[in-house]
């Protein structure tokens, strides 16, 4: 079929299957420029197939050689109908690291279900007997509680008082005034269910005490905080307390695993484009002008940017791992660079419908948007019959 872009407000409804090849080969490449990583050599991805998640696949897999287990949640596609992104990602990544001689399968279903636990564990006795590095980089909107199967939704909503501020529409690049009412209790604890840490820990609790991780083995969740023009809708909003719930589960995690001498760490990543990010308000206007500055400067990075220097320079750096003192990862260390704020904030009080495309990124915006679902890459055929009905060579 001929496959264009099918957009219905922050989601695109289609995803090329090529496009997607290009974004994992440019992966590839990017991450074998950069050399050899003395990283874990059996690796568990949850969340593997876009994102963060995807990149720390590549990362690993492509940087030191590592076997990858990759479990994600992605639709697969039927004659006529496309895949999700991360469907097709994960085929041609899978695809990529069988031809490079590497260890890849995936499992597709809910990573919140016991059901899923227990195939991951499986897989791994079978195949690798133990994993040494869990990547943890489960993004959803929903999830369903293994033990009382109710169903929790997460919501991006200010607490204590109605928030208001700019936010644009990316498409239209029309900046406009938003108002988001405050979360209730019921609104904090159902996106502390969903994006906290609970799920991470009975993951590792899971994989424990099933004997699959190896001696030292490290785990690693993701986070972000962003700076005070985002604070009241993201750090100190609804989806703040799930990152302040996932950030002390990493101390519980490594207290269960000192008898393995592991340990669980959580990385606060950069802002960037995702399909995640892209629902939340506010941050699309604020990534558009993060971009333009971090760009001006040198600074900017994309996901796999971003997972290679997670890996080269933090976890896998071989000596002493830089921590802030709350224990974290920080690679989000450039974003939050005062110069880089500073200016930021500068073009924040600016920005209107008028002079946004000018002064800020919306077009690398709207790039990076496209291009999470295969579109607006430079090497493919927009316009040939594409076959929509790919396999990932070793699903389960
Ligand atoms: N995007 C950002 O700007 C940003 C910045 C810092 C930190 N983070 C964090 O990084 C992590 C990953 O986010 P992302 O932006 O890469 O998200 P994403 O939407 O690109 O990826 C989410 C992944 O989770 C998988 N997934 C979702 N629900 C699932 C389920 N029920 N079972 C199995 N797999 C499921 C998807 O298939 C996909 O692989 C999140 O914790 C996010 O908060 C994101």
């Amino acid at each position: 079929m001929i496959i264009e872009p099918r957009m219905r407000g922050f989601i695109c409804l289609t995803a090329h299957p090529e496009g997607a090849a290009q974004n994992v080969k440019k992966q590839i490449e990017y991450v074998k420029s950069k050399g050899a990583i003395n990283g874990a050599k059996k690796v568990l991805v949850i969340g593997a197939s876009t994102g963060f998640g995807l990149s720390s696949r590549i990362t690993s897999a492509f940087g030191s050689d590592a076997s990858t287990i990759g479990v994600f949640f992605e639709k697969p596609p039927m004659e006529g109908k496309t895949a999700s992104p991360g469907w097709y990602n994960s085929a041609a990544f899978e695809k990529e690291a069988h031809a490079a001689g590497l260890y890849a399968k995936s499992i597709n279903g809910d990573a919140f279900s016991k059901e899923i636990k227990e195939q991951v564990i499986n897989l791994i006795k079978e195949d690798l007997g133990q994993v040494d590095l869990v990547i943890y980089s489960l993004a959803s909107p929903v999830r369903v509680h293994p033990e009382t199967g109710v169903t929790h939704r997460s919501s991006l909503k200010p607490i204590g008082q109605t928030f208001s501020n700019k936010t644009v529409d990316f498409h239209t690049g029309k900046v406009s005034e938003v108002s988001i009412e405050p979360a209730n209790e019921e609104d904090i604890e159902n996106t502390v269910t969903v994006m906290g840490g609970e799920d991470w820990a009975m993951w590792i609790d899971a994989l424990k005490d099933a004997g699959v991780l190896a001696e030292g083995a490290l785990t690693v969740a993701y986070s972000y905080i962003g700076p005070a023009l985002t604070e009241a809708v993201y750090r100190k909003g609804t989806i703040g307390r799930a990152k302040d719930h996932l950030e002390a589960t990493a101390f519980e995690i490594s207290d269960k695993l000192k008898d393995i001498h592991g340990k669980a760490y959580v990385s606060v990543n950069k802002a960037l484009v995702t399909q995640a990010s892209s629902a939340i308000p506010v941050i699309p206007l604020y990534i558009s002008l993060l971009y333009k500055i971090m760009k001006e400067m040198g600074l900017h990075e994309g996901t796999i940017e971003q997972m290679q220097r997670l890996y080269a320079e933090r976890l896998y750096n071989g000596g002493e791992m830089p921590l802030d003192d709350k224990g974290r990862i920080r690679i989000d260390d450039w974003e939050m660079r005062d110069d880089v704020q500073a200016k930021v904030a500068e073009l924040w009080k600016k920005a209107d419908t008028d002079n946004l495309a000018e002064i800020g990124d919306l077009e690398g915006y709207r790039k990076d948007f496209y291009n999470l679902f295969g579109f607006d890459y430079e090497n493919v055929d927009y316009k040939a019959d594409t076959n929509e009905v790919v396999a990932i060579e070793s699903i389960k």
